[in-house]
């Protein structure tokens, strides 16, 4: 079972976890939340560190290849980094990445390092001071750069993760190529989602059709395939031999190929980024279920991931800092 991983019924093969570890965040970025923030999860509904790491021996009896920890920020959330060294240490196959907004990365650079994450994913959207404290409402870019500096030339493979927003920064997109060839960085860019239609307008979509368009103008792009031959990103190799990825978040159709699965902060696993089925996992652990039977439900649950996200209507009240992105 563990050597065949998770499928569900269509096939595709789960061996990808992203977990939030909180819905806080130091930023209130204008496409995520409003400007006061969004009613945050009490602290008691919040998955404490000894019921993730249960949750994620489960997941690895059960195949799981790869963990990636995102938020809110998790870096904001008290003892994180030390969680994160004792799950390397308990499950040292599994593969750990961090999704973050970079602004403390430089507070805990050498914690951070000596864990050796296998992935670093940093969200930065513009490159102009400005504009950078404008979408995020309370970011200072310097802060983002000192983290970036501080993990170029480690182990851990860095991301720069680009939300697209037409009339925001699609006047910065050859700014963005072009860092790969200063740095040793990947930068990725993602197709702004209607995650939350109340924040996401029509007119602020920028399709990476368009992005290419732009980049092509003035470089040649070789495609290099998508990220473990089937994530959501699909890369590029520009003429020094820098590496951009594209993510169709809505544009293609990348259902067929899914590989992953959510836990949220408050400990429900959800099938699909835009909703479908979900497992209150940490109300079946604080009822006292035994792992082996959590697990049997995991397996369960995943058999109703659903087929793609059209089958699933969007909740108006959804916020990425709540899923995880
Ligand atoms: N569409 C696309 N990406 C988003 N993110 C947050 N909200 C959206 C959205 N509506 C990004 C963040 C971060 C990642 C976790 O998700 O900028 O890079
Ligand atoms: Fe925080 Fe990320 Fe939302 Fe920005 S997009 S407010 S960094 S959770």
């Amino acid at each position: 079972m563990g050597e065949v991983g998770l499928k569900d019924r269509f096939g595709r093969i789960i061996s990808y976890l992203r977990v939030s570890v909180t819905d806080r965040c130091n930023l209130r970025c204008r496409y995520c939340m409003p400007p006061e923030g969004i009613e945050l999860i009490s602290h008691e509904e919040i998955l404490r560190y000894e019921e993730l790491t249960t949750i994620l021996k489960i997941f690895v009896g059960l195949g799981l290849k790869r963990v990636r920890f995102t938020g809110g920020e998790p870096l904001v959330r008290e003892g994180f980094v030390s969680f994160l060294k004792r799950v390397r240490e308990k499950f040292p196959a599994l593969g750990i990445s961090l999704t973050t907004n970079g602004i403390l990365l430089k507070k805990f650079r050498e914690e951070l390092s000596s864990i050796a994450l296998d992935s670093l994913n940093i969200s930065l959207d513009t490159l102009d001071p400005e504009k950078y404290r404008c979408i995020t409402r309370l970011g200072k870019i310097e802060d983002v750069w000192e983290g970036i500096h501080a993990f170029l030339n480690g182990k851990t493979r860095l991301k720069l993760n680009v939300v697209a927003i037409k009339g925001f920064n699609d006047d910065e997109v050859l700014k963005f190529v072009e860092l790969t060839k200063r740095f040793n960085l990947i930068v990725r860019f993602i197709e702004f989602m209607p995650v939350n239609t109340v924040v996401w307008k029509e007119g602020d979509f920028l399709s990476i059709v368009e992005i290419k368009e732009i980049i092509e103008k003035k470089y040649l792009l070789k495609e290099c395939g998508y990220e473990n031959g089937a994530g959501p990103a699909k890369y590029y190799t520009l003429p020094w031999g820098g590496k951009i990825g594209f993510i169709g978040a809505v544009s293609q159709h990348f259902c067929e190929n899914c590989n992953r699965i959510r836990l949220t902060a408050d400990g429900r696993l959800r099938t699909c980024l835009f909703g479908g089925p979900e497992l209150d996992v940490k109300k079946l652990i604080r009822s006292g279920l035994r792992e082996g039977e959590v697990s049997i439900l995991i397996r369960d649950i995943l058999q109703h991931k659903p087929k793609n996200r059209f089958e699933i209507a969007f909740k108006e009240d959804s916020y990425m800092s709540r899923i995880g992105g």
